[in-house]
This record gives structure tokens, sequence and C-alpha cells, in this order.
């Protein structure tokens, strides 16, 4: 065994597991490989809607045809539908040799080296929702040399009655500032000019322990280190969301200007269901105070349509609720049910065909106001990091503005990592087109 192919499903948290089990796999001696020449694919998987699952099993089903051929490749499955469904589809796939789930990474390289056709399929579950195993490598083999995400919160403890994800990622726990600092350090050390500071709840960074850092004072830390161009952080969480926050992105101009802040409904009833603890009052007001804080920023929020019970006029009121705010981007969501949830055993789940239409109906509402907002931008001149090829352009290359905007300009891989003043010419639903400005 010595060649590997890995495949990365759903959030940034898997990107970086995926990075730095890349990482991992190269320094113990292995080769990353085309799949089609791989002895072991690693499929990093999601399990935040069926949809999600079942693209990875269809992709699992596809290797198992080959493996009982050939004899190869050995899938090794990790994330979140490892932990939650891997037993079962390695009784149905032989291919499937490992399985861990997300806080057993530290076992997957030795697990991987350890594959032969003679040793049984082995489990590393997240039995204990708190126990951990992490990799303790620095992501330093990424898809993205010039950008990098660092995880500084495990697990949820918020437990949205939609979600799996705190049964899947376990509880909150944070890194310690020293972890994350060493490693922000050595990327910033190796070249990279943008991190993301990642969590399921950023704003709950700390507060798992006693008189713990806060993310405030974590943010200001990793600003101040040297090298950096940009820190971003993902996602907020509007009940956790401090002022603090927005003391120390006003005082540090190279915090990005670009929150993430899930919505999830504009009904004050449906928000209780989901367990969200606030209300759309609150969230309004929070977006008032964030805007009023940082004039030039930019607010995307998560959306779900067809939460169990949601009526016409409760939808209407989340369509409401993005017309008045005018966010940059929304991801939309048809309320997918999860096993084991609460909100999966409620009363009133919601027709597929009544989900699909109230999805087309705000996503159709939320383009336009994208296009709108983007439209603002035509004529600006900003400052954009250059970070790679824009999808299709043919020699075109793009980069993101401090409030996550896509500008595409011409170029090549010698702009990659550098800062680029441009002027917007052109805008559109999902990106700007730019001029350089000298
Ligand atoms: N921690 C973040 C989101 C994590 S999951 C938060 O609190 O918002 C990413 C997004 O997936 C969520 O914001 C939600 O919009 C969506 N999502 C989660 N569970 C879902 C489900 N069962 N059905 C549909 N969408 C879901
Ligand atoms: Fe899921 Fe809610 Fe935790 Fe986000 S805050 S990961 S939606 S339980
Ligand atoms: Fe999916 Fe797990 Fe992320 S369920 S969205 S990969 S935390």
């Amino acid at each position: 065994m010595h060649r590997f192919s890995i495949r990365v499903f759903g959030c940034q948290m898997n990107s970086y597991d995926g990075d730095r089990l890349r990482t991992a796999m190269l320094h113990n001696g292995w080769k990353e490989s085309p799949e089609d020449e791989a002895d072991v694919v690693i499929l990093v998987t999601c399990s935040i809607r069926a949809k999600a699952e079942q693209k990875a099993v269809s992709e699992i089903g596809r290797y198992d045809a080959i493996y009982r051929r050939k004899k190869a490749p050995a899938v090794v499955l990790v994330g979140c539908m490892a932990q939650r469904t891997g037993r079962e589809i390695a009784k149905k796939f032989p291919s499937v040799r490992v399985v861990a789930g997300p806080r057993h990474l530290g076992l997957v390289p030795q697990a991987a080296t350890e594959i032969s056709e003679k040793t049984p399929q082995r489990f590393f579950m997240d039995d204990d929702p708190r126990a951990l195993t992490d990799l303790e490598v620095v992501p330093t083999a990424r898809t993205n040399p010039f950008k990098a995400y660092v995880t500084i919160t495990y697990g949820c403890d918020r437990f949205c009655s939609y979600c799996i994800v705190p049964y899947v990622r376990g509880r909150l726990q944070s890194r310690s500032p020293e972890a994350i600092l060493s490693e922000t350090r050595t990327l910033a050390e190796g070249g990279v000019k943008e991190i993301t500071l990642l969590g399921q709840n950023v704003d709950a960074y700390g507060k798992d322990m006693d008189g713990g850092t806060r993310f405030s004072s974590l943010l200001r830390s990793v600003s101040e280190q040297p090298g950096l161009i940009r820190l971003r952080f993902a996602t907020s969480h509007p009940k956790d969301f401090d002022e603090d926050i927005l003391e120390v992105m006003a005082e540090k101009p190279d915090i990005c200007r670009a929150i993430n802040l899930p919505v999830q409904s504009g009904s004050d009833r449906i928000l209780r269901e989901m367990n969200r603890g606030y209300t759309s009052g609150q969230y309004l007001s929070l977006v008032e105070k964030i805007r009023s804080a940082l004039p030039d920023v930019s607010i995307t929020t998560d959306l779900i349509v067809g939460f169990p019970g949601e009526t016409d006029a409760e939808f209407r009121e989340s369509y409401d609720l993005l017309k008045e705010v005018k966010f940059d981007i929304v991801h939309t969501a048809a309320y997918s049910p999860r096993e084991g949830t609460r909100a999966a055993v409620m009363e009133g789940q919601i027709d597929n065909r009544i989900k699909a239409a109230r999805l087309n109906e705000i996503n159709a509402l939320q383009s336009e106001i994208a296009r709108a907002s983007n439209e603002e931008y035509t004529g600006r001149e900003l400052e954009i990091l250059a970070d790679g090829f824009a999808p299709k352009g043919t020699g075109k290359i793009q980069g993101r503005t401090m409030t996550d905007k896509v500008v595409i300009i011409e170029g090549d891989e010698r702009d990659f990592g550098r800062l680029i003043n441009v002027r917007v010419t052109r805008a559109s639903h999902w990106s700007l087109e730019g001029e350089r400005t000298g």
C-alpha cells in the first residue's frame, strides 16, 4: 500500500480534516495519486442532509465494485457519515476497511498503513462524545497554498432540533489558544496569507472552560501574528455573538468584513421549535448593531425551508426577513429529516413538493437581492487577494475582497497569494468582474 487519493464532502471543517489527513499520509511516506491508481481512497463524509449521504454511499458502491474485482482501492471512511452509519456501510461494502468518527482522526493514517485483505475491518468510533484522539498535524499539504482553515472548536452543544452535528461531532471542546496560535504561526511562516478560524459556533469559543479565553481575544491574538494578510472566521451563532467581537474587528483592519450569521427562519414559532435561542426581532437588532459598528460589512446567512409544521405564513416570514435584511449570500436548504434528531419525529412533516417550491421561491428572491448588492460594487476600487483560477473562465483568475466577494480578473499563477487593486466593471448574481488599477 503506498498510493492514496482523498475526497472531501461537506463543510469547511471537513476540508480542514482532509488537508490534515493528506499531510499526515504524505509524512508517513504515502504518495497522492489519481483515484484509479490509488491503493486507498479516503472519503471524508458529511451527514447534514440525506442527499449528502446518498452521494457518498453511491461513490462507495462504485469503489466497492472495482475492489471486488481488483482488491483495490480499499476505502477509508471518515467524517460525520462514518460516525453515523459507518458500521452499516461497512457490512454492505467489503472494500470499506477502516471507519473512523471525526474525533478519532488521529488513528487513521496508521490504520491505513495496516490495511490488508486478511485483517478485519477496523472501527474507531466516537462512542464517548467527549473523547478526542485528534490528528496533531499542521495542514501544510493543502488544496490551496495561500489559504488555510484552522479549527478552533470541536463539536457543538446547541442541539438545534433539526441538526445532526452534535450527534456526529460530539460535545463542544475548545482547542487551547497555544495550540491554535502555534498552528497559525506555522501556516503563516509557510506562506499562508489568509486563515479562516472554524467552529460550528466560533462565538462559543472558550465558553466550555472556566475562565477560558474569549473568541474576541483569540481573534485579536491571531490577527497580530506577522505574515498574515487576512483573517476570517465562521460560523457565528446569533445567540453567542458578543459585541466584543465587533470591537476587535473595528480595531483590526486585517479581519475580514464578512460575517456568516445563520438565521434559519424568520418565524419566531419555528425558531422556538428549532431551539435556536433567539427571536427574529433579536436577530434583526443584532444585524443592525453589526452594520452600525462595521458599515462596510457583508452578512451572509443560512436558511431552512419546510421545517416540520412550517405554514405558508411562517414561510412568508422567512421570505420577508430576507427582503428586509438583504444578505449578501443565503445558503438555503430544504429541511431534511435526520434520524435521531427531535425534528425528525415532529408532526407536520412537509411534503417534498412544497419544500421544493418554497426553496425555488426563496432562491429567486435572493438571487435578485444578491445581484442588486453586487451591482453596488460596480465602479468601486477594491483590493482583492488573488487565490486561484476562475472556474470555467479561460485564463482568468479570481480573488476575494475583504467582504468575501469573488472578483474575476485577467491574470495567471504568478498573481496567486498577492493583493491586487482592482476596479469592478461588471456584477452578476454570484461574482464581480474587474480590471487592474496599477
Ligand atoms: N453551526 C452552524 C451550521 C452548521 S450546519 C449554525 O449554527 O448555523 C450548516 C447548515 O446546514 C445549517 O446552517 C443549516 O441551514 C443546514 N442544515 C442543518 N441541518 C439541516 C437539516 N436537517 N436539513 C436541512 N438543512 C440543514
Ligand atoms: Fe447544528 Fe445548531 Fe450546532 Fe449549528 S449550532 S451545528 S445548526 S446544532
Ligand atoms: Fe457535514 Fe459534518 Fe460538516 S455533517 S456539514 S461535515 S460538521
